[in-house]
């Protein structure tokens, strides 16, 4: 149950690009202390503009972002960065050190930490995140998946409460995802907040219960995952394709077999599939006796 008072508060925010693109209208949204939400929607709807209101990257042309209830706007991005880390699309944007374990100690130098705890730090979030045998590495010369781990390990040594990652499924193969899956668990599970831009539709209807659909700079539907995602109009107006599980309970309903609701992930869809043909079998093997 989300607590009373909202933890990042969006109030009536508007941003224009100085090209005039006007990128984010009147938005209004709430997110309380440890939820795990998504905010999806079609190229250019404005995610990644959003997300950059949280931090200061980007100041509203109008309205207000409050966080934990103080407004952010005198706050500099560096005090705001302490608590909200963003990872960005591309990891290059975020790693600019000459080699791995530099990258990681030069993401704690605000840190007063002692020369042992900083090693320790290091020692600690290298290990956790698999990068070791890279430590000293450029970041240059690391693959595209360990360099995306290695921007989500340099702000997560830092241990922020809100945590932002910009499209961090894309381009990662199938143990990277569940790698990344395990790690946000296991934040959320430590009471981070967790804000994901995804496209991704599978990964958010088996990982994320609310989902924020943006449409040309406007929020057009805010809930939990199962009803914002399911509706083929909204999928429709956003340019997101159906989930495969949904594509397929549509054309049953077609045919006349009813899917049950509460089925999300694939691994559902065959079990229920699996049965029903085994209830259909032991019908005929009875008519047939
Ligand atoms: N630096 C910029 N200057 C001018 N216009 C911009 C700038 N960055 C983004 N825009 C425009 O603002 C709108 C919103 O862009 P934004 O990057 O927030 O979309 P997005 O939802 O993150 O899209 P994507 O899924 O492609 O990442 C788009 O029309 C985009 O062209
Ligand atoms: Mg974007």
């Amino acid at each position: 149950m989300p607590e009373e008072y909202p933890l990042i508060s969006i109030n009536d925010v508007e941003y224009t690009y100085l090209n005039g693109t006007i990128a984010l209208k009147k938005i209004n949204l709430n997110i309380y202390k440890g939820e795990m939400i998504g905010i999806m929607g079609s190229n250019g709807a404005g995610k990644t503009t959003l997300i950059r209101t949280l931090n200061g990257l980007i100041r509203p042309s109008k309205g207000n972002v409050y966080i934990n209830g103080e407004n952010i706007d005198s706050k500099s991005i560096a005090t705001l960065s302490e608590r909200i880390g963003i990872i960005f699309q591309n990891p290059m944007h975020q790693l600019f050190s000459n080699t791995v374990e530099e990258e990681i100690k030069f993401s704690l130098k605000s840190f007063e930490l002692s020369k042992e705890e900083l090693q320790s730090r290091i020692n600690h979030i290298l290990k956790e995140f698999n990068l070791e045998r890279y430590r000293e590495r450029s970041p240059l010369n690391l693959s595209g998946g360990e360099k995306k781990k290695l921007a989500i390990a340099s702000i997560i040594c830092r241990d922020p409460d809100i945590l932002i990652f910009d499209e961090p499924t894309l381009g990662q193969d199938a143990k990277e995802i569940e790698f990344f899956i395990d790690l946000i668990k296991k934040e959320k599970n430590n009471g981070k907040t967790i804000i994901i831009i995804t496209h991704n539709i599978e990964f958010s209807i088996e990982n994320l219960s609310r989902i924020i659909l943006m449409a040309d700079g406007k929020i057009i539907a805010d809930g939990p995952t199962e009803k914002v995602l399911t509706k083929e109009f909204l999928v429709e107006k956003t340019s997101l394709i159906l989930p495969q599980v949904s594509q397929f309970s549509l054309a049953l309903q077609e045919i006349g077999i009813q899917f049950p609701q509460d089925i999300n992930s694939k691994m559902e869809m065959t079990n229920f599939l699996i049965k029903f043909l085994k209830n259909i079998t032991t019908k005929i093997r009875e008519e047939t006796n």
